[in-house]
């Protein structure tokens, strides 16, 4: 007779239903290799009524006490947002259940105390779902590239957002319209904030880049920048230099200093991350053995996500340690300006745009400008500078003339700058 490992699977939506379905379509592989078999003897869930005619439904309940009593091995968390996720992982942890997770709200806001208590009870806390959806990535910086050391993260790791801004590109649909397709698509939820706000994007870079730092960056030291700002005009500009507009997560470590954002960038329609288009997610690393390094896939949807859930559960069973996170040492100090020198896309409304091209060559005398000629009723330059401060400093002296309404800048990045 062999083994069994027993399941509990806390949500049963998208995701749950998603690892139901591989654990089902592995068994027979899974137990002609490891000679033990997986099985789903819990499901949690929050409106029985809904899954009443669901064939698991003998599976299912909506207590969570009775998640607690069962004989579990490992737990599935595939419910989201914070609390009870919290409340109902810290409790199976304690009990010495093996938690797997999707959740990246949750890892990023109480991954360290999570840590913690799975250290104390010996158990696993797994959660390679919650960045970059079904694309290997957590478990590859953690153990295959154990060897380097990594300085340099640039990342696409919102589908929702990726999804509006390729739309915005490619069919020029306005910011409205696209939001609205995502929707329609299943990509967006219904309140769409933290996808387009940037907070979804910098919960995921604060996991990966404390792994990969091996120090503890906060999601909420991450400076954000989301793309309800961004509007047709923006793209156009962006094609006109034969860029795209991505909203990338990045971070970097140099002299010790972490420099970590979500912002939307103009990245050079030719490189790599520009490619990523629609609802793909990639992750663009450079380590000092390896060098660069890049992952590209689904970053959502019910079998992609399935797919690294799946992976983590047989991780657990064949036993593999982790490693635990929280011994890291916190990021104090987060970079908040872009320390590098690099383009800038400047996009000036002005009633005066003649005087105001003077003022502008004046304040950026020591720097190179290019104006672009378009027919936009903006004045539209592109300036090279030092570093974000530098930038922002110059913008200060812009808007100190009564002629100018505003200054939107916007980074422009090539492969090498990137
Ligand atoms: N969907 C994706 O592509 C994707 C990708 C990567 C990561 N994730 C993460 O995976 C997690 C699950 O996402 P999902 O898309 O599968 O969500 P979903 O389709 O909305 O499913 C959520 C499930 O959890 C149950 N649930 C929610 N709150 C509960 C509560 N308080 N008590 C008991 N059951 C509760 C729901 O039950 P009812 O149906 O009864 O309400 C439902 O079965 C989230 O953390 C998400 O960020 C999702």
């Amino acid at each position: 007779v062999s083994p069994i490992k027993s399941i509990a699977l806390l949500g049963y939506g998208v995701v749950g239903s998603g690892v139901l379905e591989l654990i089902n379509r592995n068994k027979k592989s899974n137990f002609e290799k490891y000679s033990e078999e997986i099985a789903v003897t819990k499901i949690l869930v929050r409106n029985l009524d809904k899954y009443k005619d669901d064939i698991h439904s003998n599976l299912i309940t909506d207590q969570f006490q009775d998640i607690l009593d069962a004989d579990v091995d490992i737990a599935v968390e595939v419910m989201g947002g914070l609390e009870p996720s919290h409340a109902y992982v810290e409790q199976l942890i304690s009990k010495g259940v093996h938690i797997v997770t999707a959740n990246k709200d949750l890892i990023a806001e109480f991954g360290d105390s999570l840590h913690k208590v799975a250290l104390d009870k010996d158990v696993q806390l797994k959660y390679e779902a919650s960045v970059g959806g079904g694309i290997p990535i957590l478990r590859p910086v953690e153990e295959c590239l154990i060897g380097n050391r990594i300085d340099n993260i640039v990342a696409i790791l919102n589908g929702t957002t990726n999804f509006i801004l390729s739309k915005m590109y490619s069919e020029n649909m306005g910011y409205n319209e696209a939001l609205k397709l995502a929707q329609d698509k299943g990509f967006a939820e219904a309140n769409p904030e933290s996808d387009v706000m940037g907070y979804d994007a910098a919960r995921k870079l604060s996991i990966i880049s404390s792994i990969a730092y091996e120090k503890n960056l906060s999601w909420k030291s991450i400076p954000t920048e989301g793309i309800t700002n961004l509007d047709e005009q923006d793209i156009e500009n962006a094609k006109y230099i034969q860029s795209k507009i991505k909203l990338l997560a990045m971070s970097s470590v140099k002299n010790n200093k972490v420099y970590a954002s979500v912002r939307p960038v103009m990245v050079k329609e030719v490189s790599q991350i520009a490619k990523i288009d629609n609802e793909f997610n990639g992750i663009r690393l450079n380590g000092d053995a390896v060098g660069e390094v890049m992952f590209t896939g689904k970053g959502a949807g019910k079998l992609p996500t399935a797919s690294a859930v799946y992976g983590d559960i047989l991780n657990i069973i064949t036993n593999r340690k982790n490693r635990y996170e929280f011994r890291r040492k916190k990021v104090e100090n987060v970079e908040p300006y872009w320390p590098y020198t690099s383009k800038w896309l400047l996009r000036i409304a002005s009633e005066d745009k003649a005087a105001m091209l003077g003022n502008i060559f004046k304040v950026f005398s020591n720097y190179p400008v290019e104006l672009m000629n378009t027919t936009s009723l903006d004045l539209l330059v592109v300036v090279e500078v030092g570093n974000e401060e530098i930038l922002n400093r110059k913008i200060d002296e812009l808007m100190d003339s009564p002629i100018v309404h505003s200054v939107k800048p916007l980074i422009c990045l090539d492969e090498e700058s990137l």
